[in-house]
């Protein structure tokens, strides 16, 4: 994508930076299918380390590392529970279904603000012929959401109920990042409230491929076989893994810079109507109900004008902040935007 467009639609579009690029160059590697990749491997201890877990287990993406977490949790024939805009039931192609036999049911879609009890009265537990339920999974922060982050207190009230229900809970922390540095709270605070989690370092962190699944050192080990049989055995991933730690390094706390810019962003497009929630973190989430222009129109309006949006839903859009954006192109998303959802 040239870089005449200021690209919002996700902070997956990064590229790396080049410094990361040195890092790469200079990464040691060896066959991570045995095990012997260094930079795999220290990768993988500094992320176990710091979610206060035992492993972590190099992943391609963040949906393979979702899918191979759920696997480990919930059996074939077994049950699943997520809010009906989770990304594991959304955007993974029916992955837990198809590759794990699993069973989703969904609990309405309502962000980052969950109600712990609704989740309880869902816990099916064994018997009566009923799917068991085995795992819950949230999302910090949640993209459909609005970049919203899940509090520390209800994580907490969700562990208890977990654990009253003797179930698993797992947190699809694509961006967990994003609500440590949002709410301040250490990883390791989240990580001690997860049986598992799967974080990616190809989203806000930029690194250009990448994600972990955290847990016990038993299930890290049943996580590498579920990776092969899955086609994510990689060879010299070290080149990748080597990008991830220096995203680890350089840009955790610079997510701060790109949270202020989604502010400026949210701050333009609020008078229009079109907030649909709160911004929190790098996401602004559109709700483009009561505008004349739909979701489509407006991307479109807005790429005449040199600005990339994502389309979520007929209206439903959404702008990304990242670190591949400076604050030229925010004061031109800044132009655009404001004008195009005056004019309808
Ligand atoms: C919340 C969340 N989880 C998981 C993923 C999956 O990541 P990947 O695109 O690397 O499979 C994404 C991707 O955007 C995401 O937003």
């Amino acid at each position: 994508m040239p870089d005449l467009f200021v690209d919002l639609r996700s902070d997956t579009v990064t590229r790396p930076t080049a410094g990361m690029r040195e890092a790469m160059a200079a990464a040691e590697v060896g066959d991570d299918v045995y095990g012997e990749d260094p930079s795999v491997n220290a990768l993988e201890a500094e992320v176990a380390a710091l979610f206060g877990h035992e492993a972590a287990l190099f992943a391609p993406s963040g949906s393979m590392a979702n899918q191979i977490a759920l696997q480990l949790l919930v059996s074939p024939a077994e049950e699943l529970l997520c809010d009906a805009d989770a990304h594991v039931v959304t955007y993974e192609i029916g992955a837990a279904a198809a590759y794990g036999g699993i069973s989703s049911r969904t609990w309405p879609a309502v962000g980052a603000d969950i109600d712990p009890e609704v989740v309880a009265g869902m816990i099916r537990p064994d018997g009566y012929f009923a799917v068991p339920t085995r795992a819950i999974a949230v999302e910090q922060t949640h993209n459909r959401g609005g970049g919203g982050v899940i509090p520390l207190a209800t994580l907490r009230d969700l562990r208890g109920v977990a654990d009253e229900a003797g179930v698993a809970l797992h947190c699809d922390g694509a961006r967990i990042w994003h609500a440590h540095v949002a709410d301040q709270v250490p990883l390791i605070e989240y990580g001690r409230l997860f049986d598992t989690l799967s974080v990616c370092l190809s989203k806000g962190l930029g690194a250009p491929v990448g994600s972990l699944v955290v847990g016990s050192a038993e299930k890290i080990e049943r996580a590498r076989l579920i990776r092969k049989r899955m086609g994510g055995g990689m060879r010299q991933a070290g080149i990748l893994a080597a990008a991830g730690r220096y995203a680890l390094a350089q840009h955790i706390d610079r997510l701060a810079d790109d949270h202020a810019k989604a502010a400026r962003l949210a701050e333009a497009v609020a008078p229009f109507g079109v907030l649909a929630t709160t911004v929190r973190t790098n996401l602004v989430a559109l709700d483009l109900t009561k505008h004349t222009l739909d979701a489509r129109a407006l991307a479109a309006a807005a790429r005449a004008e040199g600005v990339l949006i994502s389309v979520l839903g007929p209206r439903t859009a959404r702008l990304v902040t990242h670190l591949g954006l400076s604050d030229a192109d925010i004061d031109r998303a800044l132009a655009a935007l404001p004008r195009i959802l005056a004019a309808a």
